[in-house]
Order: structure tokens, then C-alpha cells, then sequence
């Protein structure tokens, strides 16, 4: 192991090849890792099981509350548990990813979040939290705050690529939809997607996932030896 201790935020929107460069580096630092989208995904299956609108705040800010959302923090494997159920392969269905925006738009989730993302890496001497808003609300003080963009078109391909999805009609919906979730995720009051003012932006566009991560890892380096 490299021997890294500290706090490595990873934020930015969807589709930037996020969620592997996260586990990757993790790996690569020995490091825990922390997935925050997991987390407001299983809130949403709470909100969607108790039956309720995931635009009725109120209701959904009452649901989450009594939720018992537990995450692991190791980045080989995924564990998302809602009420003692794993529901790691169902939070990533297209009806939690239809209604994770609005649930993670209330500001009593996010609190309720916030505080238990906080409470995980503090358990950890070398952490990758990955987001929206690590290096803004969760974690101002982290050691390296990266922020992760890419080109839309990029996007929307490497999304369809996961998802098997192939015809220019499937990549142009899902090019829809992320737009959609960008505009709501960067719009919405409470902490709104944006970088740390001392984020370094790396745009993946004409990176391999490989040349993101040795990017990453590189700057870890850089910014230990720099205390
Ligand atoms: O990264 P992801 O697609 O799993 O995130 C799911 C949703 O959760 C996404 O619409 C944005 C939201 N999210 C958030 O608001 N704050 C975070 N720290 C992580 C995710």
C-alpha cells in the first residue's frame, strides 16, 4: 500500500466513469471507500416502498428519518442494506434512478445523509468519498478535492455502454435524461452540484479510465507531501 492517509473527494455528475475511477483509486491507496449516491438511492427505495410521492417532501423527509440505511466502505464490495435488506442490485434500476433526484432534493435527507456519511469517514484514516457535494458541504477540509466532467456525448455513451444499450435512439434518451438530472442535481437549493472553489476540474473526455485514475493517484500523492 501507498501508505496515503487522508481524505479524497471525487464529485461531479453522471456518466464521468465516477463510481470506477472512485473504487479503483480506493484501491490502489488502500483506502475505504465511500459511495454517497448509494445511499440517497436507498432512500429512495424507502420512499418508493412506503408508497408515497417522491415530490411530497414532507413525506418523503418522514420516511427516510425512520429508514435504517447502512452502506459499506470497502470499495470490492457493495453492500446497501434498507431496513436489514440488501437492495444493492435494486438501486440501480431505472425506477430509484427516475426518482432519486427528488428525494435527494430535501433538505432533511440531505441533513440526515450528510451526518451519517460524515460519522463513516470519520471511522477511516484513508477514505475516497465520491458525490455531488463532498468537496462543498460533506468534507470542506478533505486532503484532495477533485471534480470529475466530461462531454455530454461522452456521457451519454459510456451510461448506454453499462447499460447494454446500443441504438442511436437509446443513447440519445439517455442524453435526455441525463441533461434532466444535471439541470435538477446543479438547480435544486440545497447544496446544488457545483466544484469546490479548491477542487482540481479533471475532465475525462479523452481519458482512459486507466489515465483518470493514474491522474488521481498522482495528485493524492502530490497533496500529502504538500502538507
Ligand atoms: O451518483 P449517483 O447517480 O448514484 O447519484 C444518485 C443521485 O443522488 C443523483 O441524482 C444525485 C444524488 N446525489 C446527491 O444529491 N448528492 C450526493 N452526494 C450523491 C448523489
Amino acid at each position: 500500500s501507498s501508505g496515503f492517509l487522508g481524505q479524497i473527494t471525487l464529485d461531479g455528475p453522471s456518466g464521468t466513469g465516477k463510481s470506477s475511477v472512485a473504487r479503483s483509486v480506493a484501491a490502489r491507496l488502500g483506502a475505504a471507500y465511500l459511495d454517497t449516491g448509494a445511499m440517497y438511492r436507498a432512500a429512495t427505495v424507502a420512499v418508493l416502498d412506503a408508497g408515497i410521492d417522491p415530490e411530497d417532501a414532507e413525506a418523503v423527509a418522514r420516511v427516510v428519518a425512520e429508514a435504517r440505511i447502512e452502506v459499506g466502505t470497502s470499495a470490492g464490495t457493495e453492500l446497501v442494506e434498507v431496513d436489514g435488506v440488501d437492495v444493492a442490485v435494486r438501486i440501480r434500476g431505472a425506477e430509484v434512478t427516475r426518482a432519486v433526484s427528488a428525494v435527494s432534493a430535501v433538505p432533511a435527507v440531505r441533513r440526515r445523509l450528510v451526518d451519517q456519511q460524515r460519522a463513516l469517514v470519520e471511522a477511516a484514516d484513508a477514505v475516497v468519498v465520491e458525490g455531488r457535494d463532498i468537496g462543498t458541504v460533506v468534507l470542506p477540509d478533505a486532503t484532495l478535492k477533485v471534480y470529475l466532467t466530461a462531454a455530454p456525448e461522452a456521457r451519454a455513451q459510456r451510461r448506454a455502454a453499462q447499460l447494454g444499450l446500443r441504438t442511436a435512439d437509446e443513447v440519445a434518451a439517455l442524453a435526455v435524461d441525463l441533461r434532466r438530472r444535471d439541470e435538477y442535481d446543479s438547480s435544486r437549493a440545497d447544496s446544488p452540484l457545483r466544484p469546490a472553489a479548491d477542487a482540481v476540474v479533471v475532465d475525462s473526455t479523452d481519458l482512459s479510465q486507466e489515465g483518470v485514475v493514474d491522474r488521481v493517484v498522482e495528485l493524492a500523492r502530490s497533496a500529502v507531501g504538500a502538507r
